[in-house]
């Protein structure tokens, strides 16, 4: 089939005409795959609070900054705000269950490590805990929070990074082994492999 096929068969969408649900339905289909912040807080009186964002991506390498966003004012965005600390678990799929679990929607004042049974470690750099059964962690401080639609975009600055040895492999993590769990559109995902060799496009240097 021709591009000039594709588009004429294809559908012509305005997102504005949409109803919200379709609408949401359509664009995290396309959008995907998404990697899943696992982000763990603390309230300002020292509650522990967990939950997953899809809406999570890399803003920055140097140095490293990440965005999460909150569709609404939720628990994780009011501690942020609070205490300007966050860390992003990674987890694998031994975690999916539990991580999933964390999605619920809990009171504020339970401690959702407990709730979804999993063990808070002390992180290196903030005081927010982070998931000991998580194979990496990536401590932010708030950089700033930005309102866009019905999201409230949240930018941190990775001040500190911790990675188990077991998902090393060769001087750099093996994506194979850290094993994240992904969203798509209506399920979660797992990568299942690189490209080879054949498949890459050839080398050349990026800017
Ligand atoms: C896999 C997954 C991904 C999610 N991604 C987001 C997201 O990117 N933004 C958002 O606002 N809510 C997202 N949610 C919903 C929140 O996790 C949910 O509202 C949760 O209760 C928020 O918890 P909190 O109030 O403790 O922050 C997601 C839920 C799941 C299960």
């Amino acid at each position: 089939m021709t591009v000039s096929q594709t588009l004429a068969t294809g559908r012509e969408i305005n997102p504005d005409a949409l109803p919200k649900p379709d609408l949401y339905q359509l664009i995290t289909s396309l959008v995907v795959p998404r990697p899943i912040a696992w982000v763990s807080t603390l309230s300002l009186s020292g509650r522990r609070n967990l939950a997953p964002y899809s809406y999570f991506s890399l803003v920055a390498d140097h140095p490293p900054h990440i965005a999460v966003s909150s569709i609404g004012e939720k628990d994780t965005l009011r501690n942020i705000r609070a205490t300007r600390e966050f860390v992003v678990n990674v987890a694998d799929r031994s975690l999916l269950d539990v991580l999933d679990r964390s999605g619920s929607s809990f009171p504020p004042d339970l401690d959702e490590f407990v709730e979804v049974g999993v063990t808070p470690a002390p992180s290196s750099v903030v005081r927010a805990p982070r998931v000991a059964e998580a194979k990496a962690h990536m401590e932010c401080r708030l950089v700033d929070v930005h309102p866009v639609g019905n999201g409230n975009l949240v930018i941190g600055r990775v001040v500190h990074i911790h990675v188990e040895p077991s998902v090393w492999d060769d001087g750099r993590v093996d994506s194979a082994l850290l094993d994240p769990v992904l969203r798509l559109s209506r399920r979660y995902g797992r990568l299942s492999a690189e490209m080879t060799p054949e498949e890459e496009p050839a080398p050349h240097v990026y800017t």
